[in-house]
């Protein structure tokens, strides 16, 4: 691997794998010394199968990080009963893990739906209700869409009240889908309310929304106008066209929904896991054991702006002015210091709620060096810094860089 020089001091506690053998995430222990550990895992060793497994797809995410990342520091540093929290859940990988360990959990995130999805993932389900549910709300709105039906859809004021149809009151709707995909969703959606499971039946809609919008294959994280026309497509290497309806989507996410819950529960316990939907550099944080997070990084995702879609149609709540290191704020001096002591505002929260000696395991591709600072302005113990090799190579995505991974104890 590529050695950067290090200072005296970071001599210390930066750690580069000094193993060629990457570490296998079940075999870690208490008593697994850091430095014996291997992060720098390659596709074959942990293929894209097994990082997406059970719950961890239940809908696209970017910014997630490696289930298998989170389940080393969980078994070197926590048993079952304890507590983890991460203060910037995203996605919810760490609940996930956690309650796969035995380990309570509470995660924060300030994106509605990113709380949404991580509720989604997590809640205990009655499988069999639940699999009725997503049926039976698939064939309602099969139903609405069809001829007469879809006159009902079209003109019902269902929740919206303006008398101008349900599509009516939203641009980016009108904008961002086909008609007829429209009308397929909008069905979906004016159903949920009949239902007991609304997140995972939202999660359903909202992963159907993402492919059903007017963009082309390559560009579905952050397309920038609907694409109406035939287009050369980079993914499938042949003219692609884009989609004009929605319910083959509907219909194959319900499936794959439900074999990824029923694959979860019989894996997951009965820890805990609580959810809130937050902004954590405000957050009133109850007794923890420790800390599992990747937090936002500066000037680089904007997090609602990524499932604007899933905010639209299912009308959540916009906080996205309480995002940490907002993309569209960018990543000037000003910035960086903003950023910095934003996270460590969280991160002195986190220690008040943990008993002296507590651990904080924070990911971070720290390009501008900025977790330094916030380890002192929060006053936390660097114990080490686990420097891990990432290798992209997903499409025009691909790239390769150096993640850390900070250890920090609370004085
Ligand atoms: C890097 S992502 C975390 C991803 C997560 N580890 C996963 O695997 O899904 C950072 C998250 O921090 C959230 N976030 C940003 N500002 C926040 C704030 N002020 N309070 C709580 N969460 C915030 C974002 O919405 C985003 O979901």
């Amino acid at each position: 691997g590529i050695m950067l020089p290090l200072t005296n001091e970071e001599q210390r506690v930066v750690f580069y794998a000094t193993t060629d053998e990457p570490t296998i995430p079940s075999s870690v222990t208490p008593d697994t010394p850091l430095s014996e550990l291997n992060l720098n895992w390659r596709e074959r060793d942990l293929p894209e199968k097994l990082r997406t497994r059970h719950v961890h797809r239940l809908h696209p995410y970017l910014g997630k990080f490696i289930p298998q990342l989170v389940e080393v520091f969980l078994r070197k540093y926590f048993s079952p009963g304890q507590t983890v929290l991460d203060p910037f859940s995203g996605s919810g990988t760490t609940l996930v893990q956690a309650n796969e360990l035995g380990v309570n959990a509470i995660g924060y995130d300030v994106s509605a739906f990113n709380a949404l999805l991580a509720t989604a993932k997590t809640k205990h389900y009655d499988l069999k209700t639940v699999r009725q549910e997503i049926l039976d709300i698939l064939d309602a709105a099969r139903h609405a869409t069809q001829a007469g039906g879809l006159q009902l859809s079209l003109w019902s004021t269902n929740g919206n009240g303006n008398g101008h149809g349900p599509a009516a009151n939203s641009d980016y709707l009108q904008r961002w889908f086909a008609p007829q995909a429209l009308q397929e969703l909008l069905a979906y959606r004016d159903q949920i309310q009949n239902y007991r499971n609304q997140e995972i039946l939202k999660i359903i809609l909202s992963r159907s929304a993402r492919s059903a919008r007017l963009t082309t294959h390559f560009d579905l994280d952050f397309p920038k106008a609907p694409q109406t026309e035939p287009y050369w497509c980079y993914k499938h290497s042949r003219t692609c066209m884009p989609t004009t309806t929605a319910y083959q989507f509907l219909k194959h996410y319900s499936l794959d929904t439900m074999a990824r819950l029923e694959e979860f529960a019989g894996q997951r316990t009965n820890a805990t896991v609580i959810i809130k939907h937050e902004d954590s550099r405000l957050a009133d944080i109850p007794p923890i054991d420790g800390v599992i997070t990747s937090p936002p990084y500066v000037g680089l995702i904007d997090y609602h702006e990524q499932h604007r879609y899933a905010y639209e149609l299912l009308r959540l709540q916009d906080k996205s002015e309480s995002e940490i290191g907002a993309a569209k704020r960018g990543s000037s001096q000003k910035a960086q210091r903003t950023y910095q002591e934003s996270i460590a505002e969280v991160f002195r929260r986190a220690c008040g709620a943990m008993p002296a000696g507590g651990i904080l395991i924070v990911v971070a591709g720290d390009k501008f060096g900025l977790y330094d600072e916030i380890a002192r302005l929060c006053e936390v113990e660097v114990e080490a810094v686990l420097k891990r090799h990432v290798n992209r190579r997903t499409g025009r995505r691909a790239s390769e860089f150096y993640e850390s991974v900070f250890v920090w104890r609370k004085p």
